[in-house]
């Protein structure tokens, strides 16, 4: 039998991680956070000092298809270092934004992404988890949140990490993201047609999680 996956995409801040490893974790599936991939190539290129403002594309991709990720315990690795921390940066955001924009470093992840689908079942989150990686996906949802609502979420995680942080900046910032996101000719962040839309502007985490338990079980 195909092992059930759940795709749950959407813009940024809109409650994607929080909403999909919650719904992981009642059904006891697997969690892809595939936002953390763009993340590292991102990060990995910094390291290896290539420019991310005007990308080498066929370097950027080979590095993306020999990342040395690694988990352990639930922590994210980048070769043998713990890099949880440095990957959620908003200017981590960014350049994972402009290193996914590369359609040769999304073809470089594509494999990586497949392949976590393994039973009991995946819940994957990001842009193009129902459009291109799983299009046959048993259940797609599509959250969105007001911008406002997104960057005052953001701020409260920041604030409440000790992390200095702007209202105003944040909802610029994002706002760019989600258009680069939106606008690029490679897998760009659009719903999936079968997709179910979810605006989570004025639900709790909680309601949202039941809605999208209730539309799995309604397909079992
Ligand atoms: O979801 P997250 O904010 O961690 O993603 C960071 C960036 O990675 C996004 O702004 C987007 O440009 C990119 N991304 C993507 N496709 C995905 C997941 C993330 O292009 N499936």
């Amino acid at each position: 039998a195909p092992v059930p996956v759940i795709c749950i995409d959407g813009p940024t801040a809109s409650g994607k991680g929080t909403l999909a490893s919650e719904v992981a974790r009642r059904l006891g599936y697997h969690y892809l956070d595939s936002g953390s991939l763009y993340r590292l190539t991102g990060l990995a290129a910094r390291r290896a000092g290539l420019a991310l403002e005007n990308p080498d594309e066929a370097r950027l991709s080979a590095l993306a298809r020999q990342l040395p990720v690694g988990f352990a315990g639930g922590h994210i690795l980048l070769g043998q270092e713990d890099v949880g921390e440095a990957i959620r940066t908003e200017a981590a955001g960014m350049d994972a934004s402009r290193v996914s924009a590369l359609p040769g470093v999304r073809q470089a992840l594509l494999e990586l992404q497949r392949s976590c689908a393994r039973l009991p079942g995946l819940v994957a989150d990001g842009r193009d988890m129902g459009t291109v990686i799983f299009p046959h996906a048993l259940l797609k949802v599509y959250l969105t949140a007001g911008s406002a609502q997104r960057a005052e979420r953001r701020h409260k995680q920041l604030i409440s990490k000790g992390i200095p942080a702007k209202l105003d900046g944040l909802r610029a910032d994002l706002e760019a993201r989600d258009a680069r996101d939106q606008n690029r000719v490679a897998s760009p962040l659009e719903p999936a047609q079968d997709a179910l839309l979810l605006d989570n502007t004025h639900l709790t985490i909680e309601d949202s999680v039941d809605q999208v338990l209730r539309w799995w079980q309604e397909r079992q």
